[in-house]
């Protein structure tokens, strides 16, 4: 997640023994723009009533169809800024490839295909100040928790100053954040100072600035990964050990092999998780005091008893589904992740998906509940009758 920080001669060595490997090695073949194994869209077909933009503009965060949302955003570190997803080397993963990203990628016609009237989606490889191809996709590589209100605060600015076409007052936005992966790799040194409870704090502040600032928005957190899991990619596998080891212990992730045991990691992850958790209560009850009925806050929890990654049958780690440093996803395991991300959107607050299986897709891709048509949030999940409003079809 973090950029490689490590001597040119390390990162001379791994390319050169990455291409070296690649050649041999089928599976780390895959060029940007090849073909996706068939991730569900042809068959594709909610209900079109489901499907449909609400008949007037929704006023109430409780009552927004996915194809209400006008705007989406994202903050977050290289995760969601996509390093390296469409990488075929190492070098590569220092590569934003924002347009495949799970969270806010355009290059594969995902999203607009749930709403083809989208904006702020990004398009191709750049970094987060390129305005035509970053759009709302703000996270930078190397960001933590501290660094979310910042990022925030970039994000409004950039909304309302620099771009006045955003009809930022009437327009539903949908602000994902995924954060945490550089946080966990430095915990190891400063378990103070990566504490969970600082560690959600910095990101409670970030939202508290949305809330302040944004109108019509609904944020949702994807709750941290559990990182540990990266080194299985290295002790299960001789092809990927040489490669992926070094650049985990070296360079990306030094805490994966200082002496923190795997299972205070897991903990560690737990924690952080936890501490993510309490803030949906949070908003919910200062929504509830400030009466406020343009925001809402949605923890999507499907990765969060996720502990292994994606593996083939025969046991070993399925690297298609990981960029070549094995640390970052690659187009396909965005493009998987994905789904899960929209399943979770649209299952109830309280029996959301918690324990994704990464080796997997989450088919058949869902379509919103007829009798709930909406993003579900802590209110409509609880009782939808009073936030039932027509589709444009009705
Ligand atoms: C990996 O190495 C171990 C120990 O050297 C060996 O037993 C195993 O067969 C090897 N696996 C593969 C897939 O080559
Ligand atoms: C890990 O090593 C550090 C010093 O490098 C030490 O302060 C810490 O107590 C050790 N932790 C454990 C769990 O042994
Ligand atoms: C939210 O409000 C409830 C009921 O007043 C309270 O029990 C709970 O502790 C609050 N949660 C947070 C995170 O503030
Ligand atoms: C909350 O706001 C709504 C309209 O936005 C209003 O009808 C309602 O009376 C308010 N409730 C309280 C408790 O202020
Ligand atoms: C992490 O801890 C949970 C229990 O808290 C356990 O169920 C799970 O198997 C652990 N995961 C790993 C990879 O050890
Ligand atoms: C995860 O998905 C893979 C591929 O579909 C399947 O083989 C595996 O059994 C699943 N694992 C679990 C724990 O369900």
């Amino acid at each position: 997640m973090k950029m490689i920080v490590v001597s040119s001669f390390l990162i001379t060595w791994i390319v050169f023994i990455i291409h070296s490997l690649a050649d041999e090695n089928p599976r780390f073949k895959r060029d940007w723009g090849d073909p996706l194994p068939d991730l569900g869209y042809p068959g594709y077909n909610c209900s079109p009533n489901v499907m449909a933009p609400s008949k007037n503009m929704p006023t109430n965060v409780h009552s927004i169809r996915p194809a209400d949302i006008k705007l989406i955003m994202a903050l977050g570190d290289s995760l969601t800024a996509a390093n390296g997803a469409g990488a075929t080397d190492a070098i590569s993963v220092l590569l934003q490839y924002r347009g495949l990203a799970f969270l806010m990628g355009a290059d594969k016609d995902i999203l607009l295909k749930y709403n083809p009237k989208l904006f702020g989606q990004s398009y191709g490889i750049c970094a987060a100040d390129v305005w035509e191809c970053a759009f709302l996709n703000i996270a930078q590589p190397g960001a933590k928790a501290v660094d979310m209100p910042g990022q925030a605060t970039e994000i409004v600015r950039r909304m309302q100053d620099d771009h006045p076409e955003i009809d930022f007052n009437n327009d539903w936005k949908l602000l994902s954040i995924f954060i945490g992966g550089n946080d966990f790799c430095s915990y190891c040194r400063d378990p103070v100072g990566y504490s969970a409870a600082n560690f959600a704090y910095k990101i409670q502040e970030a939202i508290e600035y949305i809330y302040d600032h944004v109108p019509r928005v609904i944020v949702q957190l994807v709750t941290m990964l559990h990182v540990e899991m990266e080194k299985k990619l290295d002790s299960t596998d001789n092809v990927t050990a040489p490669i992926c080891q070094p650049l985990h212990e070296y360079g990306e992730c030094k805490c994966l092999y200082s002496n923190w045991t795997v299972e205070s990691m897991n903990q560690t992850v737990q924690a952080y998780q936890q501490a993510e958790m309490l803030l949906q209560d949070y908003f919910e009850n200062k929504t509830k005091a400030d009466n406020k009925t343009d925001f809402t806050f949605v923890i999507q929890p499907f990765i969060n008893n996720a502990f292994n990654p994606a593996m083939n049958v025969d046991g070993t780690p399925d690297l298609r589904m990981f960029a070549p440093d094995c640390f970052h996803f690659s187009q396909l395991g965005h493009a998987g992740v994905a789904t899960w991300l929209w399943k979770n959107m649209l299952e109830p607050v309280g029996s959301k998906t918690n324990a994704a299986n990464l080796s997997s897709v989450a088919y058949p891709l869902g379509c919103p509940d007829p009798t709930c048509p909406f993003i579900r949030t802590t209110r409509n999940s609880q009782n939808c009758a009073q936030y039932l409003t027509p589709s444009e079809l009705d």
